[in-house]
């Protein structure tokens, strides 16, 4: 089982979207093991989008990223790092396919409303730069997973 962390940014909390996109996640059958509704601190949106420093559209990101509550989580299932990229969809909301979060509800890549980890490792390491190993729940066993994955 892999571990992802997605994240609904500042203009898809604002635009009232929370629901939708958690939904979507659920719906596939991943299972939610962590969330938290929060405000990021300039430091950690450094960290957090550390491999694109430098880049023209760096302090931009930062900026927005840290203007509103974000909605962290950590999701778990069969594949869920490639998985949650998928649902998501491109990062240029112009090529990515209707069905997509980002293809079904955004127009601009700097309003692109999701973030999902692109690899095992910045999966593992942004898992851990947004949540204590307490704060997820690794005990619970759904009884529906059986229906879900063999
Ligand atoms: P994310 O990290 O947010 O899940 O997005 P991603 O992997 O699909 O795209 P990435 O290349 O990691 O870029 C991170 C975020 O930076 C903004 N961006 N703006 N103006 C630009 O050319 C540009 N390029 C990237 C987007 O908000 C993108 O999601
Ligand atoms: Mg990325």
């Amino acid at each position: 089982m892999e571990r992802t962390f997605v994240a609904i940014k500042p203009d898809g909390v604002e635009r009232g979207l929370i629901g939708d996109i958690i939904s979507r996640f659920e719906k596939r059958g991943l299972k939610l093991v962590g969330m938290k509704f929060m405000q990021v601190p300039t430091e950690l949106a450094e960290r957090h989008y550390g491999e694109h420093k430098g880049k023209p559209f760096f302090d931009g990101l930062v900026k927005f990223i840290t203007s509103g509550p974000i909605v962290a989580m950590c999701w778990e299932g069969k594949g869920a790092i490639a998985l949650c990229r998928n649902v998501i969809g491109a990062t240029k909301p112009a090529d990515s396919a209707m069905g997509t979060i980002r293809g079904d509800l955004a127009l601009d890549i700097s309003r692109n409303i999701v973030h999902g980890s692109d690899g095992p490792e910045s999966a593992a390491r942004e898992v851990g730069l947004f949540f204590k190993d307490e704060e997820l729940v690794s005990t619970w066993n759904r009884t529906i997973d059986k229906w879900i994955c063999e």
